[in-house]
């Protein structure tokens, strides 16, 4: 396995929807796991292929149990997911990987139910709620070319990326 380079807001391969995968052979399944050891190394709880510069359907989640309810996911390797039923809506402060500093309260739908082709191709699904459904629908979003300021008001939106620029001048300044 390999860490792979973390793309950072604005590169274009962020705000291009990626390919479907028609076959999944080892070339994918490499990538997968690769695209997880990254998520690992930068503490993310998923990561989708566009945010390592691969312009594939592809992406890993790992979302830890919580403090009252859900065990935690475990690791997914999820290969041309969608979005197939939603419900409800909730507000939480995200993170993303491809904007490093930037936590913004961002509106999803509270569950979700997921289709995609599992590590041997073959279909699957998930049912989520909780943090779970935040973050696949946060790494869809990634498959589709939109990235979580996105889901911000015209004004929000605009401050948040203020915001990023500042924490990247600051970064670069050390
Ligand atoms: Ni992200």
């Amino acid at each position: 396995m390999s860490l792979l380079n973390i793309r950072i807001y604005p590169d274009s391969v962020l705000t291009t929807p990626a390919e479907p995968v028609d076959v999944v052979d080892d070339g994918i399944r490499k990538t997968l796991e690769d695209i997880a050891e990254t998520m690992y190394a930068g503490s993310g709880i998923g990561l989708a292929a566009p945010q390592v510069g691969i312009s594939l359907r592809l992406m890993t989640v790992d979302v830890p149990s919580g403090e009252d309810d859900d065990e935690g996911s475990g690791l997914l390797y999820m290969i041309n997911p969608r979005i197939v039923e939603k419900a409800g809506s909730v507000v939480f402060s995200e993170g993303c990987l491809s904007f490093p500093g930037l936590e913004i309260d961002v509106a999803r739908s509270a569950g979700v139910k997921v289709e995609y082709t599992d590590m041997e191709g073959l279909p699957a699904f998930i049912e989520a709620d909780g943090l779970l459904a935040i973050c696949l629908q946060h790494e869809i979003d990634h498959l589709d070319g939109i990235v979580f300021v996105d889901r911000l008001g015209t004004v929000r939106r605009k401050l948040a990326l203020r915001e990023f620029n500042k924490l990247k001048q600051r970064a670069a300044e050390g």
